[in-house]
Formats: structure tokens, sequence, C-alpha cells
């Protein structure tokens, strides 16, 4: 379970001046304490599960409450790694949803490589890289002649690491079809290493959705999957407008089978399929 990387130097940090002065919302206090250690803005997640699983898990690292245990996270590197190590979800499998990956290889892809120049493909929110190789594969099996680049960016930097080796326990390759699996990993330890013509067309690099530079009109697929549903309404529509801006007119933009694009025509969406949007 994870989410979070930290950029920052945790004992370098100086205690915030809120915590100081306003203690009147602990929780918003202790956001502001976090974000000062690591860059990451935790206020930006849906704030009753994210509390709840903060307070529970201060409360078993024997804090008193938020400021203490901000106070312990500012005293510890290690307590900061750990925390953020824990504070969100970092469940991932190849070929997630295959219904939604069905759809993707005999439909998606094949359209968009009709378009006759090279493919983009995004994958924003990517964990430990199954979405990027599932997406690899399909392509290497649908559209084999069209070249395609896959980047998966994630906010944790330990997921990005692995997800650069390309390897996957046979726990999460029980949804990929077995002849698939056969024909574009190889048994490895137990689990599926993707082949060296998968991991040839991903590039995994570090990345927060909710800063990071997004290109306008110039990715053919962006996947965005089970990764808004820990930010708030206000985050996540910005967040969709920004993945559609990203997208080439005839671009589509997959959302996880739980979500949903609020107003997708304002921000130049189509419903195409549950869960798939088309870039007008
Ligand atoms: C549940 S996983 C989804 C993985 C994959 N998309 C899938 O559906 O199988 C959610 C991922 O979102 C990442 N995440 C959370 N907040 C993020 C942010 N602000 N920027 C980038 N990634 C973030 C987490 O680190 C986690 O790896």
């Amino acid at each position: 379970m994870t989410l979070l990387h930290t950029g920052a130097d945790a004992s370098a940090t100086k205690p915030t001046t809120r915590r100081a002065g306003a203690p009147d919302d602990e929780y918003l206090a202790f956001c502001e304490g976090v974000r000062a250690l690591s860059s990451i803005d935790l206020s930006q997640y849906k704030r009753g599960q994210m509390e709840r699983r903060i307070r529970s898990f201060a409360q078993r690292k024997g804090s008193t409450g938020l400021a203490d245990y901000l106070d312990m996270l500012r005293a510890s590197k290690d307590e900061l790694e750990d925390f953020l190590d824990r504070m969100t979800i970092n469940v991932s499998q190849l070929w997630r949803n295959p219904e939604q990956w069905d759809l993707v290889g005999r439909s998606i892809l094949p359209e968009l490589a009709g378009h006759g120049h090279p493919l983009s493909v995004w994958s924003a929110g990517c964990s430990y890289g199954a979405e990027a190789y599932t997406v690899a594969a399909l392509c290497r099996e649908h559209i084999p002649s069209t070249r395609v680049q896959i980047r998966g960016t994630d906010i944790d930097k330990r997921m990005i690491e692995r997800a650069r080796r390309g390897w996957f326990s046979a726990e999460d390759a029980r949804t990929a079809p077995p002849a698939m699996l056969q024909r574009h990993f190889e048994p490895v330890d137990g689990g599926w290493q993707a082949r060296r013509e998968l991991v040839a067309m991903c590039t995994f690099e570090v990345g927060d959705l909710l800063r990071m530079h997004v290109p306008s009109e110039r990715l053919d697929l962006v996947l965005c999957r089970n990764t808004v549903i820990y930010f708030n309404d206000e985050v996540r529509n910005a967040l969709h407008e920004r993945l559609a801006r990203s997208l080439r007119p005839g671009g589509y933009l997959v959302i996880g089978s739980t979500e949903r694009v609020q107003d997708p025509r304002a921000v130049g969406l189509t419903p195409a399929h549950p869960f798939v949007y088309r870039k007008s």
C-alpha cells in the first residue's frame, strides 16, 4: 500500500507557522506540515478516508494526536518514508478489468493505428507498471507494425523503480489471458517478466499528476484508472480537464470502472464506451 514519494529532506525542514499559530483544524495543519516535509499535498485527497487512515496509523505508531505524529515525522526521515509509503494504494495487476482491455485491443488501438502516425500512450498513475505493460502487449498483438511509445508516471518512486524492471508475480497475472502471457512475458522466479520488446516500448518517471506539466494535444491514448478515486471532486475534475487537453482530436481517455468524467462535453470529450471517452 503506497501513495507517495518524498522529495525533501525531513530533518532539514522547519515546522510550519500554521501549526503554531492556528491549530483550529488539526487535520489541515497536519497536511500543511506534511507538504512542507515532502511536497505532497494531502489536502487534495478526499478527506474522510484519508483522515481516518492517517489517524489510525498515527495511533498505531503510539502518537497522542496528529500534531504529535507530525513531530515524529519531522524528527525521523524513516518515519516519514513509512508514513508516505502507507497513505494510498498501489494495487494493480496485468489485464486489470479484462473487458476494458478487450475493447482497447480489438477496437481502440486498431482505430488509433489507422491515423497513420506513431502512437503516444500515457499510463497516468501507473503504480508498478502493470497497465503500461498490458497495453504494450496489446500493441504487439493487435497493431504490430505501428510504433508505440508508452509512458508511465506515478508519484511513488519505489513503484516507478519496480515498473522499470517489468516483473510481475503470478498473483499480478491472475486475470491475464494465458496465451498473451506466454507470448509477451517469460516465466521468471515464479512470476512473469515482460519480454525485451515490451520493456523497450515503456518508459517510467516519477511525477505528481496534480503538478506535472501535461502536453497539449499530443497523446493518442491516456489511461488514468483507479487513481482519481483518492482526489476530492474539484481536484479530480480539474485533472480530467487536463488529461482531455493532452489528447489529440480522435484520441481516447480510459478511466477506472468505478469512475466517471463529470461533464465530458465541457472538456471536449464524448462518451464512446463505458468508461472510455473520445476527444472531439
Ligand atoms: C490503485 S493504483 C492504480 C494503478 C493502475 N492505474 C491500475 O488501475 O491498476 C493508484 C496509483 O496512483 C498513484 N497516485 C496517487 N496520487 C498520485 C498523484 N498525485 N500523482 C501521481 N500518481 C498518484 C499511487 O501512487 C498509485 O500507484
